[in-house]
């Protein structure tokens, strides 16, 4: 069956065509790797999956949304490579996602001013405008160039979710005037120049991905026909070996990215009084509602599969065969998956054997404040079900 057949993805080879996707594992707390987070790759490369993704690794310190997020420095080195290596012996390919959060960082913790394309007030205080875009390039590149010493297979460049570079993209957000805005060209400049920088670096030995937000769901963000621009740029410049399609904004709209319930409740219960009283009162206003759907990016990323040829990999609630087959029927090369692999980490073995399996995920969305304390399915517990296993050695 093509859902489980060996697939290229530039210069490596998936044993199938399921990609964990990034869900940021929560269990780093001095920002190294720990043990819990080598168990957490390593019991979805047990599960079947091509490919994990190691969720967002900062390329500065100031880029991290949180304290707990490592970013690329030599001291990750001799973990990182203990974890792609406890990976690999589980069968699997392994990716680093690469990201700088822009006006998402959190300058409380990183002790870092936030940074965007432009001065601007936003949910989390005023932004400063990047003034030396040459360096957050770099910084990309240097990032690429340690997930090849730390023995990574692929790097996934954070393009979405309203993150620096999507920000960079968005007419909202970035009022440049000098050639990094202004025009989507203009806008685009930085995608473009960091996965080039990345080409150069790591390119036909690790596969470069990007992940690209479909739209941002926000007024005056970008569209539709802005992201099947910018994929064809990617695809003449030939600096991506693949793009993940995804859509929404960390900060102003968050649901569109998942859909399905608020866990209000919970997300409120992680943070100190006023921000959670401020959650409680105004969370509903705050996060729209976005009903769940299978397979809920695939009406818009067929735009962008009719406009390139370069390998897509669809996102957004795919969570049995029947779906996979779906995309990939579609013409999607691979599929991403993210809350049904924490339900189910042994989803793809599952499906294997039984090709009428399906994850019994029900989109509650609880496993998004686990993020806090370590990021897991709340409902396996309830049931007993699998708790990731502790990695050994
Ligand atoms: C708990 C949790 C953490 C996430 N963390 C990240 C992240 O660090 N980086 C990222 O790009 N997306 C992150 N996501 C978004 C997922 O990668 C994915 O885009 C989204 O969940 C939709 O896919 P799904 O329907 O298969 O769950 C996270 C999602 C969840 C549920």
């Amino acid at each position: 069956m093509k859902a489980f057949e060996p697939v290229r993805l530039g210069p490596i080879t998936l044993k199938n065509r399921v990609i964990k996707a990034a869900t940021f594992e929560g269990v780093t707390p001095d920002a190294l790797v720990t043990d819990a987070l080598i168990a957490f790759h390593r019991r979805v490369a047990l599960g079947g999956a091509g490919m994990s993704t190691v969720a967002y690794l900062a390329v500065t310190s100031g880029g991290r949304t949180e304290a707990r997020q490592i970013w690329w420095r030599p001291e990750t080195l001799a973990g990182l490579l203990r974890l792609t290596d406890a990976v690999h012996a589980a069968g699997a390919k392994v990716s680093a996602q690469l990201g700088h959060a822009g006006p998402v960082a959190d300058p409380w913790s990183t002790k870092t001013p936030a940074f965007g394309p432009s001065r601007r007030l936003g949910p989390l205080g005023i932004t400063r405008a990047v003034a030396d875009v040459e360096s957050v390039i770099g910084a990309f590149g240097d990032a690429a160039a340690m997930a090849e010493q730390a023995g990574f297979d692929a790097v996934e460049l954070h393009f979405g979710h309203g993150y620096l570079v999507s920000a960079f993209l968005s007419p909202r957000e970035n009022r440049r005037t000098d050639e990094w805005g202004g025009s989507l060209e203009g806008r685009a400049r930085l995608a473009r120049a960091i996965a080039e920088r990345v080409r150069e670096r790591v390119g036909g030995r690790l596969a470069v991905t990007c992940k690209l937000n479909l739209e941002d769901g926000v007024r005056g963000g970008n569209t539709l026909a802005d992201c099947v621009q910018v994929a064809r740029w990617l695809e003449t410049d030939g600096t991506v070996d693949a793009i993940t399609l995804t859509a929404g904004s960390s900060l102003s709209n968050p649901m569109y990215l998942f859909r399905g319930d608020l866990p209000l409740d919970e997300f409120a219960a992680q943070f100190r009084e006023p921000r959670r009283l401020a959650l409680r009162l105004f969370g509903r206003v705050l996060f729209k509602h976005y009903p769940y759907e299978p397979l809920f990016l695939l009406p818009l990323a067929k735009a962008v599969r009719a406009a390139v040829k370069l390998p897509l990999v669809l996102l957004g609630g795919i969570t049995d065969l029947a779906g996979i087959n779906r995309a990939l029927g579609e013409g999607f090369e691979l599929v991403a998956m993210a809350r049904a692999l924490l339900k189910e980490p042994d989803l793809v073995n599952t499906m294997m054997r039984d090709s009428a399996a399906r994850s019994t995920c029900t989109h509650c969305n609880r496993c998004m404040p686990t993020i806090y304390t370590r990021t897991r399915c709340p409902l396996n517990e309830e049931t007993a079900l699998s708790d990731p296993p502790v990695f050994q050695g």
